[in-house]
């Protein structure tokens, strides 16, 4: 069992849980006026409120003493100084080299950061060649259209932050994204594209990732039916770790970009892997997207856990999952452009926390990660909020929202904001049967008071909001790297490692060896009566 459990500062919120567990948000607000004031955070020109979660201004310090009693500044230096803190593996952990101002960062006795300089300089070579239009396809046509081949940590980040940042994209270079193993993902992406203007990135840490080994395969024969095999080169470039694999493919070495097995795929955008991002918004703005994540960086590393921004927020979920039930949590980004984000942290926060298996090999002996799920609004509003607010189940909400618009259309943004603060605003109020019958009662005409029971709200609904400047490579950077080292501290808080995903491999061996039964190559022998009719049914 994760030995924090039975710490005097974990029986202390316990003891401290189970004298609020009972009080409504809404009672809390009115007994104290100036809640807001005293749980929300600023950092910069970000606000963090807290004050509509269930806590007390007596929470947060109790709270804090878990991230002291499970040494999370510890663990912190540890992966700073490229301890293999991802023990299943016998890897560091360094993503946040690649976007490191200055000095060394030591692997091994040896500074990795010579070489992360080397790659970003060849992606900034690269990406001035396809801009400039220097860069020719094999019939000496500029690229028009690029297309990354990914999955996972290899798909996910730079086809989020794309669309994050889809007001500084460059002119005339359509960025495309394909993952699934489905054919049809493939084959409508390229049904508009031209083989002749057309560059593939095959993105794989791995290079051995079945959907994206597939995908590269088809891509290949599409170009190489149009345009011979001699066009591969000027075609088709990839990113991985194994430069070997890459060349085994037919991919020129010079076409190569590598990273390192102390990035983890889902922690990878800050590499090579954002090369389709940093061709979308061009080099400098890819720039301004390091230094936002260096920027947070900084200030994880030194700010005590309750100025700390990823720290509060590792706390908030450690609270809500472990003290006060709360399962699920849904992500609510009032921002279509940061639509992808409940998508990109699925993959940061369930790959990397939802275990239950501690770094001692025991059972962590409490829940982990909430199942984790969201969709910008206001759509969302139109579609499950219906079950937020009277659905009868207790969750946390996390609300996104941006001062300023990046599209700023007139009439839009003021009703953005007003929509995204008032269902906070109602999920933490709720409105009682009174309150809902008065309403009724006054309303003009008088309407029905048998209607009250549907009007009422339970509310006490928690949530956090966060407020950001306005989304731009830099607070889109800094914003990625705040989940990210909330993950690495929730990691430290549960005992976790944060940065394996054996959960991954099992249904990969199982689908491996079920291939060659669907193909017909081997009987269908040796397993379950169920996936055996599937696979008969499907012959
Ligand atoms: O989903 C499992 C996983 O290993 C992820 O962690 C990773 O991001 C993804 O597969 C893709 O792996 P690769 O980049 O090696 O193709």
């Amino acid at each position: 069992m994760n030995p924090l459990l039975s710490s005097p500062a974990w029986k202390d919120v316990e003891r401290h849980a189970q004298g609020l567990r009972g009080r409504h948000l809404r009672d809390l607000f009115a007994t104290d006026p100036t809640r807001f004031q005293r749980l929300s955070v600023r950092w910069n020109d970000w606000l963090l409120d807290l004050s509509k979660q269930r806590i007390t201004p007596e929470t947060l310090p109790l709270l804090a003493e878990l991230w002291n009693s499970a040494a999370v500044p510890g663990w912190i230096a540890r992966m700073r100084a490229g301890e293999p803190i991802n023990h299943t593996e016998g890897r560091a952990v360094l993503h946040f080299a690649l976007r490191h101002g200055g000095g060394p960062i030591m692997l091994d006795g040896a500074d990795v950061m010579p070489d992360v300089r080397a790659v970003q300089g060849q992606m900034r070579g690269f990406c001035d060649a396809i801009h400039s239009g220097r860069w020719r396809g094999a019939t000496g046509e500029p690229i028009s259209d690029i297309v990354n081949i990914g999955i996972g940590g290899s798909d996910l980040g730079p086809r989020m932050a794309t669309q994050a940042l889809a007001a500084h994209h460059v002119p005339h270079l359509r960025v495309h994204f394909v993952a699934n193993l489905d054919g049809a993902d493939l084959a409508t992406t390229l049904a508009g594209l031209a083989p002749r203007t057309t560059l593939f990135i095959i993105a794989s840490k791995t290079f051995t990732t079945q959907e994206t080994m597939q995908n590269a395969a088809s891509a290949r024969a599409w170009l190489t039916a149009a345009l011979g095999e001699a066009a591969v080169s000027r075609h088709f470039v990839a990113i991985s770790t194994a430069l070997d694999r890459v060349a085994a493919f037919g991919i020129d070495p010079d076409n190569a970009f590598a990273f390192w097995d102390w990035v983890g795929g889902r922690f990878s955008l800050w590499s090579a892997i954002g090369l389709s991002l940093a061709l979308a918004i061009g080099h400098e703005k890819f720039a301004q997207l390091l230094a936002g994540a260096r920027a947070m960086d900084e200030h994880f590393f030194s700010a005590p856990p309750l100025e700390n921004l990823p720290a509060l927020l590792a706390l908030i979920d450690l609270w809500n999952s472990d003290f006060l039930g709360l399962q699920t949590r849904a992500l609510l980004p009032y921002s279509q452009s940061l639509g992808l984000l409940p998508r990109y942290l699925q993959q940061l926060e369930m790959e990397s926390l939802g275990k239950q298996t501690d770094r001692d090999g025991k059972l962590v002996g409490c829940p982990t990660q909430p199942i984790l799920w969201g969709e910008p609004g206001t759509n969302g509003q139109h579609a499950f909020y219906q079950l937020l607010h009277q659905g009868g189940r207790a969750l946390s909400c996390e609300f996104i929202a941006c001062r300023a618009a990046d599209f700023p259309l007139a009439g839009h943004h003021a009703k953005l904001l007003a929509n995204c603060f008032a269902q906070s605003a109602a999920l933490m109020q709720g409105k009682t049967a009174a309150e809902a019958c008065a309403e009724l009662e006054s309303a003009v005409p008088p309407a029905p008071t048998f209607l009250a029971p549907y009007k009422t709200f339970p509310g006490n609904q928690p949530s956090t909001t966060l407020l950001l400047p306005k989304l731009d490579p830099h607070t889109l950077g800094a914003l990625i790297a705040l989940y990210e080292h909330k993950v690495f501290t929730l990691g430290a808080l549960w005992n976790l490692n944060a940065f394996d995903q054996w959960g991954v491999e099992y249904g990969k061996q199982i689908a491996n060896t079920l291939l060659p039964m669907i193909e017909g190559k081997t009987p269908v022998a040796n397993i379950d009566s169920s996936t055996a009719g599937l696979i008969a049914a499907c012959k």
